[in-house]
């Protein structure tokens, strides 16, 4: 398995991946991606989002085929070692992203209280979404 950043040609099975996962989303094609590979398919996803407050990570997806071997670990790492500043995310998964680091954060960017008037967060449980953030070491 292999984590690296995504190219042109990999945007269809991201793609595919993020709409079999239920994680597709408007403006997908402005996110930077990461991808893990394996024998030649994507078998996991996760986004860098540039907000003007804010970065974010969205759309952490992996093939239930794959799961529990670390992979979802290892797409984050790859991630949060790029920015130079602090990640946010909104997740319904909050002990997941504590394990690897995100604590709640204490005060919610602007953008992601935009972010909650979009579609992108229609069907999603507001009651469970914490917002949480990666300091830059
Ligand atoms: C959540 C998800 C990304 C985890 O990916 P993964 O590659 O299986 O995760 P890893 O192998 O890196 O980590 C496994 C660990 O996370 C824990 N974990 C897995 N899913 C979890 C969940 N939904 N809630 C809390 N912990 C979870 C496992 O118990 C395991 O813990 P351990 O290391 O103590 O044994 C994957 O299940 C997924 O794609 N889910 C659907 C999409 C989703 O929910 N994305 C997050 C949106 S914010």
């Amino acid at each position: 398995m292999r984590v690296r950043r995504a190219e042109p040609r990999d945007f269809d099975d991201i793609v595919d991946l993020a709409r079999r996962l239920e994680l597709d989303h408007a403006g997908m094609d402005e996110d930077i991606f990461w991808v893990a590979e394996e024998s030649g398919e994507v078998i996991g996803i996760v986004a860098l989002r540039k907000h003007p407050d804010c970065l974010e990570l969205c759309s952490l997806g992996i093939d239930p085929a794959h799961r529990e071997r670390g992979v979802g670990r290892a797409m984050v790492e790859a991630l949060t070692a790029e920015p130079p500043g602090d990640v946010h995310l909104a997740t319904v998964i909050p002990e997941y992203f504590e394990a690897l680091g995100f604590v709640r954060a204490p005060s919610v960017p602007d953008s992601f209280i935009e972010k909650r008037k979009t579609p992108w967060c229609e069907g999603c449980r507001h009651d469970l979404c914490a917002v949480m953030v990666r300091k830059k070491p």
